[in-house]
């Protein structure tokens, strides 16, 4: 079976969570693409040069995931985001993930829309700036990160201002996904959504 799950959108909107549960109810293999450019930002603020840091990129360099998700290499990858040649160094990647056999759920920013234009299912998860910036701040300070909820929503919201109006593979919901606004979600009540999207399509 080759079935793709694209599931984009912005920051702390829900797609991790929901990605990750589809992929295991449903015995797909998940990548989140984030990651990637998380990766490529943290090596960029060590001192690299961002396109070579991109070529260079090993499955290993995704493993430090909790060093990965700070609020400094969120933004480092959101920049690096932006250079095409950086974008471009890891569309192979991705694509061959995508059609692994069994079938597979990426999660980004531009999985519908350039990665995966012809996957089979396309969601589009969003939620307020201020419910997303609430997300994330509670579990930057699980984690035992220093930050207060007025910088944690000024990030999100420099996150997507760059991330929507970058000219490579601007964040954009594909003509054809189905949006998911989890604003007013709980968890099960968008995973609910999630799934019944994907059993529509696995019929
Ligand atoms: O977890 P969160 O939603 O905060 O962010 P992420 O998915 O880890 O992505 C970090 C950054 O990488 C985003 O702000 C984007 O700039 C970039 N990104 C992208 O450009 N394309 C993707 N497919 C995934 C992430």
């Amino acid at each position: 079976m080759k079935l793709t799950v694209a599931i984009d959108g912005p920051a702390a909107a829900g797609k991790g969570t929901i990605s990750k549960a589809v992929a295991r109810e449903f015995g797909l293999a998940h990548l989140d693409t984030g990651l990637l450019y998380r990766a490529v930002g943290a090596k960029v603020l060590a001192g690299a040069a961002p396109v070579e840091a991109a070529e260079a990129l090993v499955p290993a360099d995704l493993a430090p995931e909790d060093a990965l998700r700070t609020p400094d290499v969120a933004q480092a990858a959101s920049r690096v985001a932006a250079d095409p040649e950086v974008r471009a160094k890891l569309l192979e990647f991705q694509r061959n993930f995508a059609r692994r056999e069994g079938g597979a759920v990426l999660d980004g920013r531009d999985i519908g829309t350039v990665i995966c234009p012809d996957a089979e299912v396309k969601l589009f998860v969003t939620a307020s700036a201020e419910a997303r910036a609430e997300r994330r701040y509670k579990e930057l300070i699980g984690n035992g990160h220093e930050v207060t909820p007025e910088q944690v929503l000024a990030d999100v919201k420099a996150r997507d201002a760059r991330d929507a109006g970058r000219d490579a593979a601007p964040m954009v919901a594909a003509e054809d996904a189905v949006m998911l606004d989890t604003t007013e979600l709980s968890i099960a009540e968008a995973l609910d959504r999630a799934r019944e999207c994907i059993r529509l399509k696995i019929k």
